[in-house]
């Protein structure tokens, strides 16, 4: 292969390789978090207090620290959410909510949170839920 093409090519894939935004890498705003939550579509289906049950989604009281698919809801964790088995801290809540059936395939959980500095707004609300 002449030498130029190889060049051309290392830089392509070194273009391509560049990052994505993580959030865990941003400041989070939990009033922000708080807002999103609370005016998104979030508390249709996933509680926030202590003990309640009662929706289709886990309790999200706790959140972090605690394993994936082990929390009780109305619908119950999913096969592949107990599967997935993670503990839920600031990484994988930011992978999950980025797109969370790429980590859970066929997954009810519908809150995709696109934006990296949301999904951080949102991580520092649910790590005040405890
Ligand atoms: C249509 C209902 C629905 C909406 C809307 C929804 N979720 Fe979910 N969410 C679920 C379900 C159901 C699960 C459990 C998924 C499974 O078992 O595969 C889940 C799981 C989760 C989990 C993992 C909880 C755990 O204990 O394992 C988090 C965190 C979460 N959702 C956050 C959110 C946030 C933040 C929003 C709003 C941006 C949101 N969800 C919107 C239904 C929903």
């Amino acid at each position: 292969m002449p030498k130029t093409r190889s060049i051309r090519l290392f830089v392509l894939a070194t273009l391509l390789a560049v990052p994505a935004a993580y959030a865990s890498e941003l400041k989070g705003d939990a009033a922000k978090g708080e807002d999103l939550f609370m005016t998104g579509a979030c508390p249709t289906c996933h509680s926030v207090v202590k003990d309640d049950e009662l929706k289709v989604g886990p309790n999200l009281f706790g959140v972090l620290g605690r394993k994936a698919g082990d929390t009780k809801s109305l619908m119950g964790p999913s096969e592949n959410l107990k599967k997935y088995g993670v503990i839920w801290n600031a990484e994988t809540l930011d992978e999950f909510l980025a797109n969370p059936d790429a980590k859970v395939p066929g997954t009810a959980m519908i809150g995709v949170l696109a934006d990296p500095q949301q999904r951080a707004d949102m991580i520092a609300y649910l790590s005040t839920l405890k």
